[in-house]
């Protein structure tokens, strides 16, 4: 059995979960649920960001302390996790004794080996990105490019990260492992950061107290960003216990927005080459989703509570338009009418259709009991195809594309009835072999679509007569035309995906 060891971004809890946030930790999921049916041990892990100026102006504004702030706002992200049946197996939180523990070891690591020195700065600060600009990266009228708001300039005593040392190693590695950052075209855009010129970034401050003691320096706090991604680490038990790190580390995929590219693909290699760490096996970076052309942000004013539209289209319906409707790493705009225009072709019309017609068929002209497949179906190669094809797109992180093969079995299926008629066609063999044939597919259909659409998946499940939780089944075997035994009692129940007008 292998590890697969998966992380999305930990959120800042300055704002509640949004659909932005959803976005990354729905595609996490449901490749760490396709993980598990491969046969992986997985550990997927999502959290809070808590620290740093941003939240300690957030709990000011709000009149409570940072840590009571906090303790509010975190557990409002495991709630929409719960709600959006996310099975993450850890949730870190910065402001736990163990992240603190790993974020002293590795910055004690970077001190050691003479990367990180004392210094002063002076520039220009975006609180709400957490990040220096220099003047030509900022928009006229000193405002952040992206959040478009007006820097702060500061100038204080602070520890550097000498990342203008890691050039050469950073492209020498990424040479050596190409591929690494998922799709390609978000890691031209990491090598040109690279390329570009590296500058020594600070890893603490003087000017607030929210944070991280540097180990050496008291009176110094670390950067958030420092401190933030080291919750990769302290989640494995990073100095704390050496065998669980051992077992998780490398990380097998980091899941990350484009925005953040820079932190994980240029600051954090360099920061974990310096301390003698490994680097990640991958990352796969997303787009944003934008809502009138702009990206979902709290301070855009244009959030979308997630937990608002899973009451008009479901948990699943909610999950499968995140994954299915963008491919991943470019920019999707999202509308209510996209939402609802997706959840009608795909779920309502096809998959929904499917498995209510074959229901129908099974109990009208095979008195309620499913037909076994036949060896030689017309559907078996549909069936072969789409399982790998789904693979392929979950392996490269393109959950689009392996839910577009999934879903090349159910039209197959649905064409294949529609030609074939059986509800047309009196009870016997011929109608049970096309039968057979189609409850196969809706087998095979369910495991493949269980990483998108759980809950569904189960109840299709059972509904074509199994008793047994679909998360148990195991790829490649589980996918192999055939399995589906025939004699067990097929049940219609209450519409999937009720269309939506
Ligand atoms: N706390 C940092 C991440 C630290 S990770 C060591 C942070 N937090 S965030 O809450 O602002 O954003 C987290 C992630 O959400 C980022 O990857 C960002 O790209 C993603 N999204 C936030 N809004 C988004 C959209 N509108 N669309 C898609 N994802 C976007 O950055």
């Amino acid at each position: 059995m292998s590890r697969f060891y998966v992380t999305t971004p930990i959120y800042y809890v300055n704002a509640e979960p949004h659909l932005g946030h959803a976005y990354t930790t729905i595609v996490g999921d449901a490749l760490t649920r396709w993980s598990r049916l491969m046969g992986n041990e997985v550990k997927y892990l999502t959290g809070t960001d808590e620290h740093g100026l941003k939240i300690q102006q957030a709990a000011q504004a709000a009149g409570q302390t940072p840590q009571e702030f906090t303790d509010e706002i975190a557990p409002k992200f495991a709630h929409a996790w719960e709600r959006l049946n996310i099975a993450n197996d850890d949730f870190i939180r910065t402001t736990e004794p163990r992240h603190k523990a790993a974020v002293v070891e590795l910055l004690q690591r970077c001190y050691d080996a003479g990367d990180i020195e004392l210094g002063v700065y002076s520039g220009k600060y975006c609180v709400a990105c957490e990040e220096y600009y220099t003047d030509e990266e900022l928009l006229p009228g000193d405002l952040c490019p992206i959040h478009k708001k007006l820097v702060d300039t500061y100038e204080e005593e602070n520890y550097f990260f000498r990342l203008s040392r890691f050039q050469d190693r950073l492209l020498d590695w990424y040479a050596a492992h190409p591929g690494a950052i998922k799709p390609d075209h978000r890691a031209n855009e990491a090598l040109g950061l690279i390329r570009g010129g590296l500058r020594d970034f600070s890893v603490s401050r003087t000017s607030l107290d929210w944070g991280i003691p540097l180990p050496w320096d008291p009176k110094h706090v670390t950067y958030v960003w420092f401190d933030a991604l080291t919750n990769y680490l302290s989640a494995t038990g990073f100095g704390d216990n050496e065998q669980t790190y051992t077992d998780w580390w490398p990380v097998d995929y980091h899941l990350i927005g484009k925005d953040i590219i820079r932190h994980h693909c240029v600051y954090w290699p360099a920061m974990l080459m310096s301390a003698g760490v490994e680097l990640p096996k991958g990352w796969g970076v997303g787009g944003w989703l934008l809502v009138d052309g702009e990206k979902m942000a709290k301070s855009g004013g244009n959030a979308v509570n997630p937990l608002e539209l899973i009451d008009t289209v479901g948990v699943d319906g909610f999950r499968y338009y995140v994954l299915a409707e963008t491919p991943y790493g470019t920019d999707g705009d999202f509308s209510y009418e996209g939402l609802v225009a997706k959840y009608n072709s795909d779920l309502a019309n096809n998959f929904g259709n499917l498995a209510a017609r074959v229901a129908t068929v099974v109990a009208k002209k095979c008195g309620g009991i499913g037909p076994a497949p036949r060896a030689d179906s017309p559907l078996a190669a549909a069936a072969s195809a789409a399982f790998e094809g789904a693979q392929r797109g979950w392996n490269d992180v393109a959950p689009s594309k392996a839910l577009d093969a999934t879903w090349s079995l159910i039209r197959a299926t649905n064409a294949y009835l529609e030609t074939n008629e059986p509800w047309k066609t009196e009870p016997g063999p011929e109608v049970d072999a096309v039968m057979g044939d189609a409850l196969e597919a809706l087998r095979i259909v369910s495991v493949l679509a269980f990483p998108a659409v759980p809950q569904t998946a189960q109840t299709v499940w059972e509904r074509i007569g199994f008793t047994s939780n679909i998360a148990d089944q195991r790829l490649p075997d589980s996918a192999a035309w055939g399995g589906y035994p025939g004699g067990l009692t097929v049940t219609k129940g209450d519409s999937l995906f009720p269309r939506i007008t």
